[in-house]
């Protein structure tokens, strides 16, 4: 579903961006911004500034920014389609229905059969939980300690011990064999033909994050096997795209979020006011999961089972959460299995206290990886600090391994000396890891050279749209292609295209990139702070100070590729001559 980029245009020009978020955020003019309180994390002072001018917000406390879509996609979760549609309604433009080809309408019919289909079959179990036949289910989870609130809350349901209701009651709505199978509500074989595939059990519907049911679980009563069934994956429920609870965690607004393993345990968390609990469904942690978290938080809080399959679960989700850019923790819960089990038994202030002091997650694999060696043996104990030296070789900056090459050494009694020597050793061997290239992140690590060499094109960009008529005097020495960051560069073509023509406006080039985490770092380029200089000179100085940068960056980058990528010849050539002209150069900041 894609509006067209001229309409998109109109709806947010007809949006002032001042007064949409007047709506959210008290905000005051100061200068020529308006400055309040930052609503995505928790300040005393104002860092939130909202720019009538360029119709861009941004804080400069927690990087939050983007236009007004972004601002409605970060405060209500919306997609950027939703935030089109709402901003449409608001300001009265009537957006087309989209047209689909005949296949992907069939598709879209298809899915929303299969929705309608779960939330027959969601109603038809919450209903049965609260029947005679569903009072063993009803009994069971106020064992579980689940208040009527909470069970309300999460839709929580039971299939009776009969087995095709359901199906028949579905049938009876008008539904065919085939559709409730494809919704993986039934199965068919040849005994006992179409039947229901949950039956004696607790439900949890599966919510996606617009709390329409896309698929369930169920907890067998009494112990039978499998303990738990879950639905098969269907054209509406992808289990690696989707997370437990998330329909609600999403607008926990804490700083963090809390992965555990089971339904329980989510639920559990979140009656005891950890809302920003969810799980995985059934199944391993997956890559597909670690990004959608991605776009809520960049902590994320381990609460795995105490156990030995925990553990081992633990690990595989921490490296998955690292490659997708995240910080894990892990919360210790011993002496109790799970959340739920330690929630229910020490309560919630506990458990804070727990998240609190929750365990690094390198720390927590070196203390791993200890328990297969013998320490009281010489031979184990090299081995081991062989292990953390080469695991040590993971932290591409020099002072992130310093750091933990100090906490390891502290801990483990090893001489830091011998263990850096160690690590020395490792990286000439087999070199240190490169950082992960994660373009597309709104995460961004700060203080790396790297973060250097893109600040430097973040002030020319914002330079740039604060002063066009700048760009004229410039434009013979400098290319999109200077722009070495991928996101920044295909900003640089758009913004060049557009400055100095009429009604231009940096707002609507954020426009263009359809991921919330993309909006907010282009709208950082527009928006970062540039010093404020006294004396023109000074100025006329910084601004040709940064641009040699940005040229030199790229110049060096090109020369590096140059056996690698055919366009690197050019840019070498231009480069090499547009610095020397530059350096030559007076540049007037005069318009
Ligand atoms: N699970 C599953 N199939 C099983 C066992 C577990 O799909 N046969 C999934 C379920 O999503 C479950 C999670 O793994 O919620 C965690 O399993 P477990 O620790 O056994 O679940 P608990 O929530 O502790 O179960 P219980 O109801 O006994 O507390
Ligand atoms: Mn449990």
């Amino acid at each position: 579903m894609y509006y067209p980029d001229e309409l998109i245009e109109e709806v947010r020009t007809k949006n002032d961006i001042v007064d949409v978020i007047s709506g959210y955020v008290r905000i005051q003019k100061k200068g020529s911004n308006y400055m309040g309180l930052c609503p995505f994390h928790n300040e005393k002072s104002p860092s939130f500034s909202v720019s009538g001018s360029k119709q861009i917000y941004h804080c400069f406390g927690c990087g939050a920014g983007g236009n007004v879509f972004t601002f409605l996609m970060n405060y209500e979760n919306y997609t950027f389609q939703e935030a089109i549609k709402e901003l449409a309604d608001r300001s009265g433009v009537t957006l087309p229905e989209i047209e689909n080809s005949a296949q992907a309408k069939k598709e879209a019919d298809k899915k929303a059969v299969l929705l309608e289909i779960n939330k027959e079959a969601a109603k038809y179990f919450y209903y049965q939980l609260r029947q005679e036949q569903g009072k063993i289910g009803y009994r069971y989870l106020s064992g579980r300690e689940l208040s009527e609130e909470t069970i309300k809350k999460f839709g929580l349901g039971f299939a009776n011990k009969t087995s095709n209701d359901l199906t028949l009651y579905l049938k009876k709505k008008g539904y065919t064999d085939e559709q409730i199978i494809q919704a993986g509500l039934a199965t068919a074989d040849e005994r006992y033909g179409v039947h229901d595939k949950f039956w004696n059990r607790v439900i949890f519907p599966i919510m996606d994050i617009n709390h329409r049911a896309i698929g369930f679980g169920g907890r067998v009563m009494g112990e039978g096997t499998p303990k738990y069934l879950n639905s098969p994956e269907t054209p509406v429920f992808d289990k690696s795209r989707n997370l437990y609870g998330l329909n609600f965690a999403r607008t926990a607004r804490k700083n963090n979020m809390i992965l555990c393993e089971g339904y329980m345990d989510v639920i559990a968390l979140h009656q005891a006011g950890f809302t920003q609990a969810v799980a995985s469904l059934g199944t391993a942690f997956t890559p597909g999961q670690a990004n959608l978290l991605r776009r809520y938080a960049e902590n994320i809080l381990l609460s795995y089972d105490s156990d030995g399959a925990g553990t081992n679960a633990a690990l595989r989700a921490i490296s998955i959460l690292r490659e997708a850019g995240l910080t894990a923790k892990i919360i210790d819960l011993k002496p109790y299995k799970d959340p739920d089990e330690f929630i229910k038994n020490l309560g919630a202030e506990a458990f804070q206290e727990r998240i609190d002091s929750a365990e690094n997650s390198f720390m927590f694999e070196v203390r791993i990886l200890e328990q297969q060696f013998d320490l009281h043996d010489p031979e184990g104990k090299t081995k081991f600090h062989r292990e953390i030296a080469k695991k040590l070789c993971q932290f591409s900056e020099e002072v992130e391994r310093d750091n933990y090459t100090q906490a390891v050494a502290d801990r483990y009694l090893i001489g830091y000396e011998n263990l850096r020597k160690l690590i020395h050793s490792y990286a000439a061997k087999t070199g240190l890891a490169k950082p992960i290239e994660r373009p597309k992140s709104g995460v961004v690590q700060k203080n790396r050279p790297e973060e250097n060499i893109r600040k430097n094109q973040r002030l020319l960009i914002t330079w740039l749209t604060e002063e066009p008529h700048l760009y004229n005097k410039i434009k013979a020495y400098l290319s999109a292609a200077d722009f070495t960051d991928e996101l920044y560069g295909k900003v640089a073509i758009q913004l060049f295209d557009r400055l100095g023509k009429e009604g231009f406006s940096p707002a609507g080039i954020i426009s263009l990139f359809q991921e919330e985490s993309e909006q907010r770092e282009v709208a950082e380029l527009f928006d970062t702070k540039l010093e404020m200089l006294a004396t023109p000179q000074e100025k006329e100085k910084a601004f040709k100070d940064v641009l040699i940068k940005v040229k030199e960056n790229s110049l060096e980058y090109y020369s590096g590729r140059l056996g690698s990528d055919v366009t690197a010849i050019n840019q070498v050539i231009e480069g090499k001559i547009a610095l020397e002209n530059l350096k030559k150069t007076h540049i007037s900041l005069q318009v």
